[in-house]
């Protein structure tokens, strides 16, 4: 957060550095304390080629291991994934994401869909819902400090493989009403959608992308009330 002067009042701009880089070796590094929370999307198989499904697999739940071990006590990890087939077989990322949890001796929080299409469609490929999902350690919620299990809609997607806008915006209204968290942390942060929405709500927010061209917008995705301005044309 930087604090500036505008018209003789004191005025708070939250801050965002986005890093082009390996989004592990970051994490195995980074001293993240009680105030960072990391809120990410696992890469898919399709990015990571020529790995083959095991070697994903075995990498999936040790991004979302490392995630736990490396949050604080009090912190929070929060996921958004999306199934994905692979010769007929669902290969479930939530399953995955839970070993990794528990490896971590991670507890979760709660495990929320977000609905891709309208309930009642029928999809072909990639399920009508992605997992939206919050792990901690420590930190524990009252049972009056509920929110909702299904989200109906995406809103904006800045990108095809990008947090939808809706989960995005309810998972910043969750750090500020349940948490101590006020960094978003994504390390593997796309277009930025995660950063834009945080620093939306003025939160900081860091990301780090492998993508030297998604780094660069990562670092000038903006949003207001759901829409997002990628500062041009061009979507990726
Ligand atoms: C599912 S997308 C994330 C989308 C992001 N949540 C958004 O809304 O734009 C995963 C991203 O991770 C990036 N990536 C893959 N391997 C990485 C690594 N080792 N370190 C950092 N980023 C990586 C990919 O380039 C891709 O942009």
């Amino acid at each position: 957060m930087s604090i500036g002067v505008w018209c003789g009042r004191l005025v708070t701009t939250p801050k965002r550095d986005v890093h082009h880089g390996d989004g592990i070796a970051w994490l195995r590094e980074a001293r993240l304390g009680p105030e960072h929370a990391i809120v990410t999307s696992v890469p898919d198989l399709s990015e990571m080629q020529p790995m083959g499904l095991q070697a994903w697999r075995d990498l999936a739940v040790e991004i979302t291991r490392l995630a736990c071990l490396r949050a604080a006590p009090q912190a929070v990890v929060i996921l958004y994934q999306t199934d994905i087939k692979v010769d007929g077989r669902t290969i479930d990322k939530s399953y995955l994401a839970m070993r990794g949890a528990e490896e971590a001796g991670v507890h979760c929080l709660w495990h929320k869909v977000v609905c891709r299409t309208q309930p009642g469609n029928t999809t072909f490929g990639r399920p009508a819902f992605g997992h939206w999902m919050a792990f901690s350690r420590e930190l524990r919620l009252a049972p009056d400090a509920s929110t909702p299990d299904v989200l109906p809609e995406l809103g904006v997607m800045t990108w095809a493989r990008a947090m939808p806008m809706s989960a995005a915006r309810a998972t910043c209204e969750f750090l500020l009403a349940h948490t101590e968290c006020r960094v978003v942390v994504d390390p593997f942060c796309g277009l930025g959608t995660i950063l834009a929405v945080a620093n939306e709500y003025g939160l900081d927010a860091i990301g780090v992308e492998l993508s030297a061209k998604r780094a660069r917008k990562a670092g000038r995705l903006t949003t207001r009330d759901g829409v997002a301005d990628s500062g041009d044309s061009k979507p990726t």
